[in-house]
């Protein structure tokens, strides 16, 4: 008999007793199902809705299945319908009558609800971290390419100079923002749901504020409907979580690109690439493109779970079962691109010469012979069309701003003295604009 089989008598279909488990993947909170019950059932102990003795056998059950969980004596029953039951009934055969008294005053729905909201926050938290330790990576690389010049490209065509430390640092800013995503996610996520029970609270005494506390949680949620019923800090989980996918996707894309003989501008170290099976000279950027890849795979969870929740009527519907295995594997698949990430981003090496050969052609300091002009008093869209007309002239004769000749230059306009090729100077334009 199920433990949920109050009006039911027979069995359930096996074929919908499969279909309805969800022990397969949600074991993986077993350990904040455990903690959600320590708190339950020390405050039914505490406000006199269980005796202390039942309370305090329930807690010594408890923690002796966390112990045999972790030393490998128990196994989960992958026959239990989800983590909640099988916690509950392995409590029950180990202490009898007082395991039976775990469930006053709670509901699986409010239990879920805790157990996912913990898991989350943990594992979210977990990730902030590995995330800083990129970002602390990335502030290294910076601080050693200060002086790097290279390209800054607007539709992938060269624009202007730029140094290394001002892309890296775009890196860097992208990332951050995720990691305060990440904080505001958890401070929203912070609230207990215990204590809602199915949807109505309960009409024992309870203290919500106690059980709350007990967890870490700032508080209990306000309305219990609400908390037994949305699943947004998951969705918000998973928005973060695609958010920064798509830079670390962005991030590796470049990479690819700079490691590629068209740019030259990185090349990764045999430990962070991969070879062909039949050309003998191939080394692929497999990290970068995994990290591409795998971004899809988490948008897909946050597409899945937004569709999921959009119909539901309020409060609980076992359709949100299906959060699970989504915000696990984006989780997952997000903790494991950093962790493959970081160590890559550190160990690029970058050809400083190839971006300053690059940065030299092209024209790049084009709209710095402009300014030029303007400071001398030129309208800018004058300045535009004379800077335009000598990058032309360039082109044909297969020379560069730096290599014209003063008398060229004055041909186009007479307010173009020697002090030109100071200011054409690509270390001098981004010294200008404050990047050197
Ligand atoms: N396994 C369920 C889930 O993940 C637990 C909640 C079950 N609640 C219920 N009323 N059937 O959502």
């Amino acid at each position: 008999m199920k433990l949920w089989a109050g009006r039911a008598s027979g069995d359930i279909n096996p074929a919908l007793e499969a279909f309805n488990r969800s022990i397969g993947f949600d074991a993986r909170m077993v350990k904040e199902d455990i903690q959600g019950s320590l708190a339950h059932a020390a405050m039914l102990g505490e406000c006199g809705i269980i005796s202390k003795e039942d309370a305090k056998m329930i807690e010594t059950g408890l923690h002796s299945i966390s112990a045999d969980l972790a030393n490998g004596s128990l196994a989960i029953d992958p026959s239990a319908e989800d983590v909640h039951t099988f916690v509950e009934a392995e409590l029950t055969r180990r202490i009898g009558g007082a395991g039976k008294r775990l469930h006053t005053g709670r509901s699986r729905n409010d239990q879920v609800a805790a157990d996912l909201r913990l898991y989350t926050k943990s594992a979210l938290s977990a990730l902030r971290e590995q995330l800083k330790g990129l970002l602390e990576t990335l502030d290294a690389r910076i601080e050693g390419h200060r002086a790097t010049v290279m390209p800054g490209y607007t539709h992938l065509q060269r624009a202007q100079p730029v140094t290394l430390a001002l892309h890296l640092g775009a890196w860097h800013e992208m990332l951050a923002r995720d990691c305060s995503r990440m904080e505001d996610a958890i401070r929203r996520m912070d609230e207990c749901p215990l204590g809602a029970g199915a949807l109505a609270g309960t009409t024992y005494p309870i203290d919500r504020t106690m059980t709350a506390s007990v967890l870490g949680f700032a508080r209990p949620c306000a309305n219990t409907m609400d908390a037994v019923s949305d699943r947004d800090f998951v969705l918000e989980t998973l928005s973060a979580l695609s958010i920064l996918m798509t830079h670390l996707s962005r991030m590796a894309e470049e990479v690819i690109l700079w490691c590629s003989s068209e740019f030259g501008f990185a090349a990764l170290p045999d430990a962070f690439a991969t070879g062909s099976s039949i050309m003998p000279q191939k080394k692929n950027p497999d990290i970068c493109e995994l990290v591409r890849g795998k971004s899809g795979r988490v948008f897909g969870h946050l597409m899945g779970t937004l569709a999921m929740m959009k119909g539901l009527p309020l409060a609980y519907n076992k359709d949100m079962q299906e959060d699970k295995e989504a915000l696990f594997d984006a989780l997952d698949t997000v903790s494991a691109c950093l962790e493959a990430f970081t160590p890559m981003m550190a160990a690029i090496v970058f050809n400083k010469d190839r971006m300053r050969a690059a940065a030299a052609e092209g024209f790049l300091n084009a709209t710095d012979c402009a300014d030029y002009l303007v400071k001398k008093g030129l309208p800018f869209r004058e300045a535009y069309g004379i800077a335009g007309a000598l990058v032309r002239d360039c082109a044909e004769r297969g020379e560069t701003l730096e290599t014209l000749s003063i008398g060229e230059y004055r041909k186009h306009s007479v307010l173009f003295n020697e002090d030109i090729y100071e200011l054409l100077n690509l270390e001098n334009c981004v010294k200008r604009r404050g990047l050197l």
